[in-house]
């Protein structure tokens, strides 16, 4: 797991609670939240400040109790068209290596926050927005979406995690070669290698990502976050350590008002309607 406390990106500052945002919307309704990238002008590069606003925004959606499920998509005809390229261009290998270490963490703090995070793809997703939902738990892509990790025609390696999510995701032969080639690919093709769950029609991808949360935010938040964690942990370790990780998640949920009110339920032949998420 990331150092939060020892990280080097503590030097850039995170942006502090109240600071207003510039480049970032967020939005709650009905225990949904969605971040909307909003730097269209640049199709929602990744600079500093993005990143930065991006990090708060996302503290806040794990400080929110009401909050159950996140959505992040861009606005306008980009998710993210990669880091902001006019800001790396005279960085120096050790103001990239910063650069890099702060994108990783923004990028980790998504991945391990307790809620699910599902990416709604409307556009553009290349380099760091590739990387970015590569970060969310779960991508769904608008038909327009483009996918690709372009940066060694940058003459760089991908700097936010896409040498490591991109080959656990798709497998090392299909990451290795997009990221050698830096070619792009349709959201047809990122689905058929499994880099997507689903393509929607663009104007039905916020609709389907608001659903998908929606039934998310129905069941059980505790047994959710667990089957997150788990997931996430095992990713990283070899299946005997994951599967007691999975023994240990599994061992929570019963001492949960909500596994026994909605296994008695089952057995009464009725259905729960609501959790207590207790
Ligand atoms: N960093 C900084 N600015 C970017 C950017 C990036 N990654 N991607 C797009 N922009 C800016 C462009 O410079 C342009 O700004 P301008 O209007 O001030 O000139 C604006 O966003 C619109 O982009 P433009 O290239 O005119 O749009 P397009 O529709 O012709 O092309 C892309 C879209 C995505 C194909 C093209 O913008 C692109 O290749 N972007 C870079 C993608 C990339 O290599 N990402 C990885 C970075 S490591």
């Amino acid at each position: 797991m990331y150092d939060f406390e020892t990280a080097p990106y503590l030097r850039y500052n995170v942006l502090k609670e109240g600071s207003t945002l510039m480049n970032v919307s967020y939005e709650v309704r009905d225990h949904i939240a969605v971040i909307t990238i909003n730097r269209p002008e640049a199709l929602n590069a990744l600079n500093l400040d993005v990143l930065k606003e991006l990090a708060q925004t996302v503290d806040k959606v794990e400080a929110d109790d009401s909050v159950y499920v996140l959505v992040v998509t861009g606005a306008g005809k980009a998710f993210v068209a990669g880091a902001d390229i006019a800001q790396m261009k005279d960085m120096s290998a050790a103001e990239a290596k910063a650069f890099g270490d702060f994108g990783n963490s923004v990028f980790f703090k998504i991945e391990s926050i307790s809620k699910p995070v599902i990416a709604a793809v409307n556009g553009y997703a290349l380099g760091g927005g590739c990387e970015l939902c590569m970060a969310c738990d779960i991508r769904i892509a608008g038909t327009k979406a483009k996918f690709g990790q372009p940066e060694t025609g940058l003459g760089i390696t991908p700097g936010f995690g896409g040498t490591q999510r991109l080959p656990r995701i798709v497998g090392a032969s299909k990451a290795k070669e997009l990221i050698l080639t830096a070619e792009t690919i349709s959201a047809d093709e990122a689905h058929r290698i499994g880099l997507v769950s689903k393509v929607v029609p663009d104007e039905e991808l916020m609709a389907v990502a608001l659903d998908m949360a929606n039934k998310i935010a129905k069941n059980a938040q505790i047994a959710v976050r667990q089957s997150k964690d788990a997931i996430n942990r095992g990713m990283q370790c070899d299946i005997l350590t994951g599967v007691s990780y999975e023994a240990q998640a599994f061992a929570v949920c019963f001492a949960t008002e909500d596994q026994k009110d909605a296994m008695t339920a089952f057995v009464n032949k009725s259905k729960l309607t609501q959790f207590k998420n207790k």
